[in-house]
């Protein structure tokens, strides 16, 4: 079988739904799915598409954010987000720092406000934070000028990495309305769940998450998705099938009797691709644990899109820095302007 292709540019267009509405984002910062509307979600993977249109040609590089400057904070690792967002300021001509808990004063007892403040009067402008407190980005961006990006914030949200799995989804579908997407694995822990929830449910998809009863939180049925407790009853009939990592650093206490077991009943396997649509896609959003949330070899497969979401999270993360930087231009217009009226 051949590998799966994108579909090209005309085909999406064919199949879109949904023009966006609104061409600036409401708010300087962008800290999770939850706070967007749809008009603006479609707005952002418009903008992500222009971007990796960017990124084939030759040069690669814009000036959209030329003279401006961003630091990305990663006091969590990553390889992913951290990397993807230093090459996205990068492709835009921004001047970028990076720098972790563990090489900061952090280790020294510095508390999370005199950090950012601190990176802040380095004449920042955006402020990429990934953090294990759920609700860090929000305390930040109340509290500075700069733009703040959330990055992964402990088990709340992780939106840059929603907004490129949905990017990932209309390249070989063409739109998200109407997708029934499967996602499976550790729901308890999962900002990446969360985001994927919120974001693909606001722009028309079918969302269930299956994941053992002791992975499953209790707002989840709060949530709209449905929940299930099969991995088989989830995978039937989907466009979709996401894996999500199963968090080991965070498990305080055994959720499930042993990897092995979790494989065995919540593994994405052959049968739960043969139940799902014979064109169904397999996403991760990385790290994976190989042989615990899919063994290599679907991973691997020629459906899998695994590579391809990495690829999307550099120009989704270029379309959040260069839209995030259009709404502070255009409020500091605003505010020249106003000024201007009163003299
Ligand atoms: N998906 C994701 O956030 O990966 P990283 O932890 O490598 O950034």
């Amino acid at each position: 079988m051949a590998r799966v292709q994108p579909l090209t540019a005309e085909e999406r267009a064919i199949k879109r739904t949904e023009e966006a509405a609104v061409t600036q984002l409401t708010s300087q910062h962008l800290l999770g799915m939850q706070e967007l509307s749809p008009a603006e979600i479609n707005l952002i993977l418009d903008t992500a598409f222009v971007m990796k249109n960017i990124l084939s040609v030759q040069t690669k590089k814009t000036a959209h954010l030329q003279g401006r400057s961003v630091i990305t904070f990663f006091a969590e690792n990553s390889t992913r987000t951290r990397l993807s967002f230093d090459m996205a300021c990068k492709y835009l001509g921004a001047t970028t720092a990076s720098i972790g808990a563990s090489d900061s004063s952090i280790r020294k007892g510095e508390n999370l406000y005199d950090t950012v403040k601190t990176l802040e009067m380095m004449s920042t402008d955006i402020l990429v934070i990934r953090h294990s407190q759920s609700g860090a980005p929000h305390y930040i961006a109340e509290r500075i000028d700069a733009s703040v990006i959330n990055a992964g914030d402990g088990m709340n949200e992780h939106p840059t990495q929603a907004l490129l799995d949905m990017m990932t989804m209309i390249e070989y579908k063409g739109a998200i309305k109407g997708l029934k997407v499967a996602i499976i694995g550790d729901a308890m822990h999962s900002r990446v769940m969360r985001s994927n929830v919120w974001g693909l449910s606001k722009v028309g998809a079918e969302v269930r998450v299956a994941a053992p009863p002791t992975m499953i939180p209790r707002f989840l049925e709060q949530m709209p998705c449905q929940v299930c407790h099969d991995v088989r009853e989830a995978c039937a009939g989907v466009d979709i099938i996401m894996g999500l990592r199963v968090q080991l650093e965070r498990q305080l206490s055994a959720l499930f009797p042993s990897v092995n077991e979790y494989a065995h009943f919540f593994g994405i396997d052959k049968e739960c691709l043969d139940l799902a649509k014979p064109d169904a896609l397999i996403m991760h959003p990385g790290p994976c644990n190989h042989g615990v949330e899919m063994p290599t070899f679907i991973h691997e497969h020629e459906r899998s899109v695994i590579h391809e979401q990495v690829a999307n999270g550099v120009s989704v993360r270029m379309a959040v820095l260069f839209l995030l930087n259009a709404k502070r231009n255009a409020k500091l217009e605003e505010l020249a302007a106003s000024r201007k009226g009163s003299i």
